[in-house]
């Protein structure tokens, strides 16, 4: 079996062939084409996958190249997971809002919407190769911001699904806490990508989320910067990007005194690529683990094994609401549950939702809508109407303001401008 990954020479790439090594019985991979405009650094990244698939004693090829058409062609599942302008575009989307006083986040607010207009019309272009050169394939789309890029190519018809590390992450933290394995939990996982809620949580069937906040309310709110009155009042654990929206300028005076996440990042991949570069390195380096996309390769394997046929499974994953939140339009991409086998996905039924969080989610959703029709037809209008449609913005004034910085800052990706 072939899988593609568009965005083969992220320094994340050896996380997933951690993944697809460790994993092998779930997964019987046997060609991995790494996909990537930037050559040198997919050269770095894909001596360190082959050397870790040799290690492990994973038979599995590695193709490395700049052409998506090549890379793609034969692969039964094809996984997006790229960045358009690097880290430093990524700077630009956590540092401008700040200036405004608006959160700087690369995928909450106006810096998901700088990221939303400079990725969608790149991976539409991608996914119609895919289409031509691998017209059976699914496409697993990571590449933030997950629910717009996900419904833009859902609305172009592509074979796609979202994923999102947040809730694997959850269910191994509850586990964890609970001293169970992981497999024994489920979620009542509900709202948007980056705007979720996890109102049960199920062992062996039955919630016991009322007991795990009774006892670890604690140390999961502390673990998301939350007030832990704030999870035993409202019963639910928020995901950490919840934090952006309940304590909104609390993280603004935050950033504003530390450097950017995107710095941070760009650190850490500068020492990574140099222990890629290493032929005696090996193994996954411990570093990765200081990154946001922990499990995600654990999500992906089991994703595309249930995908693929074989292993028909319940996976939080990014899909069409269809009805499952009667308050949200039925072509809005929603993350919730879905039981995932080879036909695709089908969202699980969802109690219905209590106002403290529809609200929020019927709000962010619209602007969802907004910024990917400003991401797929370009002008300053339709950008300016996405920030005023946003919670964290909303004013005429700080629309109109970030509507220029943003444009400005991004003119490079941005033909239309
Ligand atoms: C989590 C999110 C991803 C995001 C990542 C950022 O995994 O679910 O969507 O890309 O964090 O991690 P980083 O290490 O780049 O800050
Ligand atoms: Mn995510």
């Amino acid at each position: 079996m072939k899988l593609a990954v568009v965005g083969g020479g992220s320094t994340y790439t050896p996380e997933l062939i951690d993944g697809f090594a460790r994993l092998r019985d779930e997964l019987p991979v046997t060609e991995i084409a790494l996909i990537d405009p930037d050559l040198k650094r997919l050269e770095v990244v894909s001596g360190m996958a082959r050397r870790m698939l040799a290690h492990a004693g994973h038979p599995a090829r590695v193709l490395a190249t700049s052409s998506v058409e090549e890379g793609v062609a034969g692969a039964r599942a094809v996984l997006f997971q790229l960045r358009v302008g690097g880290q430093a575009a990524r700077d630009v989307d956590e540092t401008l809002p700040l200036r405004c006083g608006c959160v700087g986040q690369e995928t909450t607010g106006a810096g998901g919407l700088a990221k939303a207009l400079r990725t969608v019309p790149i991976v539409l272009d991608i996914a119609e190769k895919v289409r031509t050169h691998a017209p059976d394939a699914w496409i697993v789309d990571f590449t933030n911001p997950v629910g717009i890029v996900t419904r833009a190519l859902l609305d172009a018809g592509h074979r796609a699904i979202g994923l999102c590390n947040v809730a694997i992450g959850f269910q191994r933290r509850f586990a964890e806490a609970l001293g169970v394995p992981p497999s024994r939990i489920s979620l009542g996982h509900v709202g948007l990508n980056h705007l979720t809620w996890e109102r049960a949580v199920y062992l062996d069937g039955e919630d016991v989320l009322p007991a795990l906040l009774a006892e670890h309310a604690e140390s999961l709110a502390d673990d998301l910067a939350l007030r832990p009155a704030l999870l035993r009042r409202l019963g639910v654990v928020p995901s950490y990007y919840l934090r952006y929206f309940y304590d909104h300028d609390a993280v603004v005076e935050e950033q504003r005194a530390k450097p950017s996440r995107a710095a941070e990042v760009a650190a850490m991949e500068t020492r990574l690529l140099e222990m890629y570069a290493d032929p005696s390195v090996v193994e996954k380096p411990a570093l990765l683990g200081e990154r946001g996309g922990a499990y995600y390769s654990e999500a992906a394997v089991a994703l595309i094994a249930s995908l693929l046929g074989d292993r028909p499974g319940t996976h939080v994953v990014n899909v069409r609401n269809h009805g499952t939140l009667p308050f949200l339009a039925d072509e809005a991409v929603i993350e919730v549950p879905a039981a995932v086998s080879g036909t695709g996905a089908a969202p699980l039924p969802v109690p219905p939702v209590e106002p403290l969080y529809a609200g929020l989610i019927a709000h962010v959703s619209a602007y969802e809508t907004l910024a990917l029709e400003a991401a797929r037809l370009g002008g300053a209008d339709r950008v300016r109407d996405a920030l005023l449609a946003h919670p964290l913005i909303g004013q005429d004034a700080t629309a109109e303001e970030l509507t220029g910085l943003l444009l400005e800052a991004n003119r490079a990706y941005l033909p239309w401008t």
